[in-house]
């Protein structure tokens, strides 16, 4: 049995072969012909932060695939009112047959995983949102974006871009990260990266200019500026912040087809302008709609594996 928490247990042909399974039942789905390949199971949905595209994604997904999908809010289970993890996660997996979980700390996630009997998603914690880079990877392939990339993200040294390297590191492509001083990544998950990226050819750069990361990429990304979790800092942020904005002059430093992705929600005007994120080089719904289609590849895929 496997569980889903970073993707740092995975191969790159793993990490492969769930995107192409995402593509398989995209494909069946948007032909109205998407088999139940897993019906009558049940997928525990655990949310102790807010969320559209997850929670979304997952409920449409485990339906569409012939199951069923439990919304559990923080506010309305015991582990909201300090039920411990290792009991949750043993009740509920003795229910349920896939768990996915949105949670702060990452060793939280670790601790239910370590008790859960049944495959436990992370849905995001406060160091990796590893379904989203799932989708974002689809939808560079969908593009032709996957050959050669160079990825520019610029802004926080957050989840996100935790989750980039580890797909930069694992599928072995250039990762240029800008981040303002004070918000760099974490600096044992990129030790961690750069020694994946020795076997794998992957490149990953770090600076604090972000012109010098987006000249020349292929695809550029950022995020919010505070996560959920850091709405107290968030003036603070966007003084730190000033010169960080994506818009279409920095894109015009990025090759001409150059594209670009947030996994949203965007912030306009802060670290992303409206016109970028409104205009043609823009392929945020196309890479939301995707969390839907990769995240039943990777259902589908946890479930051959058990
Ligand atoms: N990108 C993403 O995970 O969005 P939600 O917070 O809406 O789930
Ligand atoms: N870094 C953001 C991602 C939201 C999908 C957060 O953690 O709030």
């Amino acid at each position: 049995m496997r569980h889903f928490l970073t993707l740092r247990d995975y191969t790159k042909e793993e990490i492969l072969e769930i995107i192409e399974l995402g593509l398989k039942v995209k494909k069946e789905f948007k032909a109205k012909a998407q088999p139940p390949y897993l019906k009558g199971q049940t997928l525990s949905m655990i949310f102790e932060k807010s969320s559209t595209r997850t929670r979304v994604s997952f409920e449409s997904g485990i339906f569409q695939l012939g199951g069923h999908g439990l919304f559990l809010s923080n506010k309305d289970i015991q582990l909201g009112r300090g039920e411990p993890v290792k009991d949750t996660a043993r009740v509920i997996s003795s229910m349920t047959d896939m768990i996915m979980i949105r949670t702060f700390e990452h060793s939280r996630l670790e601790e239910f995983a370590k008790y859960s009997s049944v495959p436990v998603i992370n849905g995001l914690t406060e160091d990796f949102h590893p379904v989203q880079l799932l989708a974002d990877y689809m939808t560079m392939i969908e593009h032709g974006m996957d050959k050669n990339p160079v990825v520019a993200y610029i802004g926080d040294g957050n989840n996100m871009t935790h989750s980039w390297m580890m797909l930069a590191a694992k599928l072995g492509f250039e990762l240029r990260i800008a981040t303002p001083k004070g918000y760099e990544v974490n600096a044992t998950i990129l030790k961690e990266a750069n020694e994946f990226c020795k076997s794998s050819g992957g490149k990953i750069i770090t600076t604090n200019d972000p012109h010098e990361a987006v000249k020349g990429s292929t695809i550029v990304t950022t995020d919010t500026w505070a996560s959920m979790g850091q709405e107290d800092e968030k003036e603070e942020r966007q003084k730190a912040f000033n010169g960080y904005m994506v818009d279409e002059k920095m894109m015009g430093l990025a090759q001409d087809n150059a594209k670009f992705l947030h996994c949203l929600p965007a912030y306009r005007g802060q670290e992303v302008s409206e016109e970028l994120l409104e205009g043609p080089r823009s392929l945020i719904f196309q890479e939301a709609e995707n969390r839907l289609h990769a995240q039943k590849g990777l259902m589908v895929w946890l479930d051959l594996h058990r």
